[in-house]
């Protein structure tokens, strides 16, 4: 069986993006591979954090991400900094990256840029993540196209380290999912959804009420063609909604366009369908929600299978680079 890991940050409510984009992959994939998922709350760190604020929300995630369906007897769900070999692999890491490679990251590009303290952890962000998943002898890693350089830099690392050391590492393979797969905010089509977004009509949260999905859908931006086709290019407001309800009802987009002649009745059962999609999130959250404890045992579980695995990883690089055992 095939493992797949993927990570997530601790930074806020998941929203519908996530939810189609990510998480709902994720829990199909549990199913059908050995799947490891984590909540990167090291990664938060990069930039500034409140310290009450990162652990409520590494908890209120691993709580949407229980109620979204990933199931903790199907796959193991864990926090970063639960498992202390993260560190440790990304120091042999780092001692394996070079200053040129990670200068050439897009996303260190754009989030230093203009400003005037930038972390020394935002620069090394990228070598973490290649340890979350080289410590576990990822096949496939599930992310978006933005992490694709990321797990680029993973694999060259992983090539690098087993041919300086010997075979030490599996390389990981990138996976994206298919086309449709990026939900667009309702309020700038031609933005995608995210939880930085400027209208909070934009952007629909994953746990959102009905009458909030329903008056969001009602409200989102369209265009003055007055017919109802599938044309993301010129009508890209409407195809959002399209893409929406036909993943909603498991067609395609042109099929759904299809049966309509008014935008209003294409809102109307786009919202009727998205509010059926995550009536099961939003009963399984609360239930989770009245029961801390019971996510923060979870957690627990969670981060003893992990450890197991990355324990085992960690002792195979520290000695292939001649680390001295004691034990
Ligand atoms: P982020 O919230 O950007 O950290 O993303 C977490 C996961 O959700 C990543 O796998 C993203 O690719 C996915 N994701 C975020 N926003 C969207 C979106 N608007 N549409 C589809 N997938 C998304
Ligand atoms: N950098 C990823 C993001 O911002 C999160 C992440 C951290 C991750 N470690 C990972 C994703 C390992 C996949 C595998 O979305």
């Amino acid at each position: 069986m095939s493992r797949v890991l993927s990570g997530i940050q601790p930074s806020g409510e998941l929203h519908l993006g996530n939810y189609l984009g990510a998480v709902r992959h994720w829990v199909a994939d549990q199913l059908v591979h050995d799947a490891l998922y984590c909540i990167v709350d090291l990664h938060a760190l990069t930039v500034d954090t409140d310290p009450d604020r990162l652990r409520a929300q590494t908890r209120e995630t691993a709580t949407a991400l229980l109620a979204a369906g990933l199931d903790p007897a199907r796959c193991t769900l864990f926090v970063q900094s639960s498992v202390p070999e993260h560190t440790s692999l990304a120091w042999l890491l780092e001692c394996t990256a070079t200053m040129g490679e990670l200068s050439r990251m897009t996303q260190f590009k754009e989030k230093g840029h203009g400003r005037t303290s930038v972390r020394v952890g935002l620069f090394t962000y990228p070598v973490l993540m290649a340890a979350d998943i080289l410590l576990y002898d990822a096949d496939r890693v599930p992310v978006g196209d933005d992490q694709r350089q990321h797990l680029e830099l993973a694999r060259v690392l992983a090539e690098r380290f087993n041919r300086r050391y010997g075979t030490t590492f599996v390389v990981p393979e990138a996976s994206t999912p298919a086309v449709g797969a990026r939900v667009m905010d309702l309020q700038d089509p031609t933005r995608k959804m995210s939880k930085s977004t400027h209208s909070p009509l934009g952007t629909i949260g994953m746990l959102d009420e009905p009458a909030d999905i329903e008056r969001k859908v009602r409200r989102a931006v369209t265009d003055t063609e007055g017919a109802v086709r599938y044309d993301p290019e010129r009508q890209p407001g409407l195809a959002n909604l399209l893409e929406l309800l036909a993943v909603a009802t498991n067609r395609t987009p042109a099929d759904v366009a299809e049966g309509y002649e008014r935008y209003g009745d294409v809102k109307r059962d786009t919202a009727e369908a998205l509010v059926e999609l995550l009536a099961p999130v939003r009963r399984r959250h609360a239930e989770l929600a009245g029961d801390p404890g019971e996510v923060l045992n979870l957690l627990r579980t969670g981060a003893a299978k992990a450890s197991a695995v990355a324990a085992a990883t960690y002792r195979r690089a520290a000695t292939a680079v001649g680390l001295l055992e004691l034990d």
